[in-house]
């Protein structure tokens, strides 16, 4: 979603701020912008589309000024084009704002009412008229975005900047995530670490509710009610990542082939190979006396959480309760004493799955949060982080941090089941065995890449697919059907096998290709019955399988990508290379933007 930079500096910042503008484009956006202060005036540069514009127009009619703000915008009020793009001006105020006003309406009408024109559709603009209309009133500028600020209803990162004053940018955040970044004589703002990294790796990160007063000697941070808060300032682990494609053509080819490695950082954190036992872990909570366990995410990260039901439930004899985050939050579940809740999260930033880890922590019951991003806000506001170690995933399509979730939430079962006496020492050594050959299994699944994309070049003349898996391999179809949609925008839908004769079976005909993940498991038989009923429907089919399963389907298929033979309990993270492999080349045989797709962004942060 939208990327915040701002820089009170020592030299030019507008190419420095497009430069940083660049380490968010990873997070989404169909727009961007920036504005400085020259000669004590503000000036701004806005183009619609990809960064390439703005550099451009940057490049033809440079920006001077050593105090800058600049924005990434992902559209959610008025369209994407020049005119809604950030920053927004209003009489000496410039503003880029992440996140929703919620009661911009509202204002908007009270504004018009007070003689101010809207330049745009954007809610964001009322921001820069509240304070412009602070400031006609004889605020001065920190007050004028304080009193504003308390005006404001809804999730948002803000930089405020102010005509005349080049040493002042006022940030301030109320759900989406804002960073400070210290340097020497000079201090950024920043969406996220990764950001300002170029810049400075000392980072303070703003809490809700937090304002702050930035200027090149120093920052001073506020609660809404004007009081000094003290926030720590910490060196942030994610600069030092650089982030590059390599040699892939696209981050989502590279960070699907990063796996193998990824997959097995993550799983040695939690597992010692040598003995063959789960790694102790320090657990707000006890394994064997929890009753229940609730789990909310989004998106991929849910369908995570799905396929560790099935495990947690199987092997640990612990139920749990899955819910989407946007339906937990609202659904007033009564959370109860005796659980645990585990929020699932790449970004660490996702605002629907904040906020149902928010409404846990008002429960009182303890809270882990399995995440990528150890700095995020869901991390900071858990109890435990329980990380994953697949390190800065660029495409907005999830792959290694996937199948790194999955890893941690398989560790985490072997740890309760060990916990619960749910399984014997041998059954908790044998499956930590079988999840110390995922790494090896993934490198396989990797060997297949050109007969998947083979596959690939056929499913891209279809407009429709149909997913089936029954299992683990439901949700994972599912995953299959999600990751085909948004990057190679072809419909998509994943069911559970058995579900197959209650509707979806009148889809089938020869237009409708059906992908079947079936490893020769314990109801394998049952998947080939419903594999009989597509190809009686004449049915085109693209078998998942393995050796033993290819062997043993009696049904003609359009095409088998067999897999190796694996454990049923890793099977789910062997499984999802090839769905992602598919998508991936069908997404570039349609020629599709791979790693931005249309109106997705990679870190969602408004509900
Ligand atoms: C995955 O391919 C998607 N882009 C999306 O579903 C994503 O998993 C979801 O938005 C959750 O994000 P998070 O893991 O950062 O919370």
């Amino acid at each position: 979603m939208c990327g915040i930079v701002g820089i009170v500096g020592s030299q030019p910042v507008a190419p420095l701020i497009v430069d940083a503008l660049k380490r968010l484009e990873y997070r989404g956006y169909d727009s961007a912008g920036v504005a400085t202060i020259e000669k004590g005036e503000l000036a701004r540069r806005r183009a619609e589309g990809k960064l390439v514009n703005l550099e451009r127009l940057v490049g033809a009619e440079p920006l001077a000024g050593t105090i800058g703000i600049g924005h990434t915008r992902w559209a959610t009020h008025g369209v994407p084009n020049e005119t809604n793009a950030h920053p927004h001006f209003s009489n000496g105020v410039a503003i880029v704002h992440n996140g929703i006003i919620e009661n911009f309406a509202e204002l908007r009408d009270e504004l018009r009412a007070d003689g101010y024109e809207f330049a745009s559709q954007t809610d964001t603009e009322v921001v820069a008229h509240l304070v412009a209309r602070e400031l006609a009133h004889g605020a001065k500028p920190v007050e004028a975005a304080h009193n504003a600020l308390k005006r404001l209803q809804g999730a948002f990162a803000l930089a405020i900047m102010f005509k005349g004053d080049d040493d002042l940018i006022v940030g301030a955040r109320n759900g989406p995530p804002l960073a400070v970044g210290h340097g020497e004589g000079e201090m950024f703002l920043g969406s996220d670490a990764i950001a300002l990294a170029p810049f400075t790796n000392a980072i303070t990160y703003l809490e809700d509710g937090d304002w702050a007063v930035v200027r090149r000697s120093g920052i001073a941070i506020f609660d809404m009610n004007g009081d000094a808060v003290e926030r720590k300032r910490q060196q942030s682990l994610g600069t030092s990542f650089m982030v590059d494609k390599g040699n892939h053509r696209h981050f989502m080819e590279k960070e699907i082939h990063e796996q193998p490695e990824v997959i097995g950082h993550t799983l040695a954190h939690y597992l010692d190979f040598t003995s063959s036992r789960a790694k102790p872990l320090d657990l707000p909570f006890d394994f064997a006396k929890l009753d229940r366990i609730a789990i909310s995410a989004c998106g991929t990260a849910y369908l995570a959480g799905l396929i560790g039901k099935y495990w947690f439930e199987r092997y640990a004899r612990l139920p749990v309760d899955i819910d989407i985050a946007s339906e937990f939050r609202y659904r007033e579940m009564p959370i109860l004493k005796g659980s645990a809740a585990f929020f699932v999260s790449q970004s660490g930033e996702t605002a629907d799955t904040l906020a149902s880890l928010r409404y846990c922590r008002q429960a009182g019951v303890p809270i882990g949060a399995i995440v990528n991003v150890r700095e995020s806000t869901i991390a900071r506001e858990s109890d435990v982080i329980l990380p994953t170690l697949a390190g800065p995933e660029i495409g907005v399509a999830s792959t290694k941090a996937f199948t790194c979730q999955l890893s941690v939430l398989a560790a985490l079962a072997v740890r309760a089941a060990a916990a619960r006496g749910a399984v014997s020492a041998d059954d908790e050594k044998a499956m930590v065995r079988s999840l110390s050959e995922a790494p090896r299994y993934a490198t396989q699944v990797l060997k297949l890449e050109s007969q998947i994309e083979k596959v690939a070049r056929e499913l891209s003349h279809y407009r429709h697919v149909l997913y089936l898996g029954r299992d683990t391999n439901y949700p994972l179809a599912m995953e299959g059907a999600l990751k085909l949609k948004e990057i190679s925008y072809i419909h998509a839908e994943g069911y559970a096998a058995g579900e197959l004769k209650h509707g979806p079976i009148a889809l089938i005909d020869e237009k409708m290709p059906v992908i079947v993940i079936a490893p020769h498991d314990r109801i394998f038989e049952k998947t080939v019955s419903n594999m009989q009923e597509v190809a009686a429907r004449g049915g085109k089919i693209i078998l998942i399988t393995d050796q033993k399963g290819a062997a043993s389907a009696s049904v003609d298929t359009l095409e088998t990508i067999v897999l190796p033979d694996v454990p049923e309990f890793i099977a789910p993270i062997v499984y999802a290379l090839p769905i992602q492999l598919l998508a991936y080349y069908t997404a570039v045989f349609m020629g599709t933007d791979v790693d931005q797709p249309r109106n997705l962004a990679k870190s969602v942060t408004v509900e």
